[in-house]
């Protein structure tokens, strides 16, 4: 029996729930050697910006306990570049792609909104960073303001159908209250969580160890927060949820789909071990027969829950 991991969220079908975060798994085809793009249920892509950006000066990663800590900075080729490189490769590939846009203005989301909406025979969904750590204007300390937040996904709900999904991270402020008002202003669903805030010190040079000084913390160690936020989440709202913080197997992925996640998203993993996504699929497979689950939906969210 091969069990059936088909995913749906509103009219989107995935093939299966294992998807690569943003940022983590190149820019198009670095990762293609290692694993066949249309094997995974989703490709979510490095946050794109209309202009170019050269993101932090170096360095701007470094490992820390059960995890890493980057301030890339939103480092991409801007808009052009994604419609004229990136579009085109993607569209050879039958991977629903998810698009992760960042903005510094209102009007950069309208613009990126409203381009991708015509690009739907390859775009299919959004995903709005809206809580990097590392930028100064339209990150996660200015979109602290709940109003920057709300009238962001106005924006980009007023120039596209494309489902839409905010990204999210404890450094907004209360997610389970942000949650229900970006809900209610029209969002798709919520991608949980992006990294958090932290910092780390080389005692020898008596100096940051990022250039950036602080960056975002990422990998394992965040794994039971974002597990935290996407069950309190899911059962408070039941939105689609895009889950991401430290799955670096199949039983951190099933943690999170135990809970009701939707899409699992591998980040940090993919530095480790460029596999790491295949392995996860296939753990999850053999997690399907060893319990007879014939369908992915009939596990989806069945932990059992001592409040109910
Ligand atoms: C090096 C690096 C770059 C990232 N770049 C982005 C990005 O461009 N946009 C974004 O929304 N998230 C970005 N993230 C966050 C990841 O997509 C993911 O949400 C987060 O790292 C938590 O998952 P993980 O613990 O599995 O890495 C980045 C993370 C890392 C480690």
């Amino acid at each position: 029996m091969t069990p059936d991991l088909t995913t749906k969220i509103k009219h989107l079908e995935f093939r299966n729930p294992v998807a690569v975060a943003s940022g983590t798994f190149g820019t198009k085809d670095e990762y293609a050697s290692y694993m066949d793009y249309e094997q995974l249920g989703a490709i979510i892509t490095k946050t794109i910006t209309v202009q170019p950006r050269q993101g932090n000066p170096m360095p701007r990663v470094c490992e820390t306990v059960g995890g890493m800590l980057n301030a890339i900075g939103l480092q991409n080729k801007g808009l052009e570049d994604f419609l004229e490189d990136k579009i085109p490769y993607f569209e050879k590939i039958r991977t629903p792609l998810i698009v992760n846009i960042a903005g510094e203005s209102l009007d950069d989301f309208r613009i990126l909104a409203e381009t991708l909406d015509g690009y739907k025979n390859v775009v299919k969904a959004i995903e709005i960073n809206l809580s990097c750590p590392n930028v100064e204007v339209g990150g996660a300390t200015f979109m602290r303001k709940k109003e920057r937040i709300l009238s962001v996904v106005k924006t980009v709900r007023q120039e596209t159908d494309l489902i839409t999904f905010a990204k999210l991270s404890p450094e907004l402020g209360d997610l389970n209250e942000i949650a229900g008002l970006l809900i209610r202003e029209g969002v798709d669903g919520l991608s949980l969580i992006n990294t958090l805030k932290g910092m780390a010190v080389d005692i020898e040079k008596r100096c940051f160890r990022l250039a950036n000084k602080t960056g975002g913390l990422s990998g394992p160690a965040i794994r039971p927060v974002a597990l935290r936020y996407v069950y309190e989440i899911k059962k408070a709202y039941k939105i689609p949820v895009i889950a991401s913080g430290g799955i670096m197997t199949a039983s951190d992925a099933l943690e999170y789909l135990l809970v009701g996640a939707d899409l699992v998203a591998v980040g940090t993993a993919n530095f480790i071990d460029p596999h790491a996504t295949g392995n996860i699929l296939c753990g999850i497979l053999d997690y399907c027969r060893r319990y007879r689950i014939a369908r992915l939906d009939d596990l989806r969210g069945t932990l059992i829950d001592i409040d109910q």
